[in-house]
């Protein structure tokens, strides 16, 4: 019943960013069904990440932003991106990793490393980016949406929770939604898409309305 109740409430919440967003002409409807498959890939959030971003976006110099172990990192470089975890707490890379492509587990050795900037994110460090990630980046979120307005990067958020955030969402009002229309008055498209992951797997994609064709593939 419970699990029920959050599906129903993680549609509303979707409806209501779809249409906050408006008429944005950006990628990212991602469909979430009850497939076969989808019921598989609940915990791979890197992984399904991964190939949204691959599929949704030419390769760029991409933050991940609380980048963690940095798998997605990982993967982005694999596929030819230009990464980079920014995070103070530095991990290093899990030792396996399932690729959800082949269903394979995959070992990595002990000389795998990725880019990483052992410090917590500032605004000015997007310079050097054109697309700023942040999955469940904790009190990232709104310096993130600013950065990428100063920079012109593109942003793509899964928001967890407010804290260490500079506002929080009035009442009635959820953090996505507060997310969605603080960007929107940066100057960014919005539009939500969903992963079929556990926990908030409802993501923010923004982008500069200028950035929207020299950046997006779809
Ligand atoms: C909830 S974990 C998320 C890690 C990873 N993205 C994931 O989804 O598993 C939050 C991460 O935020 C990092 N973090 C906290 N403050 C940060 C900051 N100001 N800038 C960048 N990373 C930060 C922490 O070190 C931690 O790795």
């Amino acid at each position: 019943m419970a699990k029920h109740k959050d599906r129903e409430f993680g549609q509303e919440l979707f409806a209501r960013l779809e249409q906050l967003a408006g008429t944005a002409n950006l990628a990212g409807g991602e469909v979430l069904t009850e497939s076969q498959e989808l019921r598989k890939m609940k915990k791979f959030r890197f992984q399904l990440l991964h190939r949204w971003l691959v599929a949704h976006f030419a390769p760029c110099r991409v933050a991940d932003i609380a980048g963690g172990k940095g798998l997605l990192t990982y993967l982005l470089q694999k596929s030819g991106w230009q990464a980079t975890v920014i995070d103070p707490h530095y991990q290093p890379l899990s030792e396996k990793y399932k690729d959800i492509a082949t269903g394979q587990r995959v070992k990595l050795v002990q000389t795998d490393s990725v880019p990483h900037i052992n410090k917590p994110f500032t605004r000015e460090m997007a310079e050097s980016f054109d697309l700023l990630v942040g999955m469940h980046a904790h009190g990232c979120n709104v310096e993130i949406i600013d950065a990428a307005a100063q920079f012109g990067c593109a942003f793509v958020l899964f928001p967890c929770c407010v804290i260490g955030e500079p506002f929080v969402p009035p009442p009635g009002e959820h953090w996505l939604e507060s997310l969605a229309i603080y960007a929107l008055h940066q100057g960014h498209a919005v539009r939500p898409f969903r992963l079929n992951f556990k926990g908030q797997n409802i993501g923010l994609f923004g982008v500069g309305r200028e950035r929207v064709s020299s950046l997006v593939l779809a």
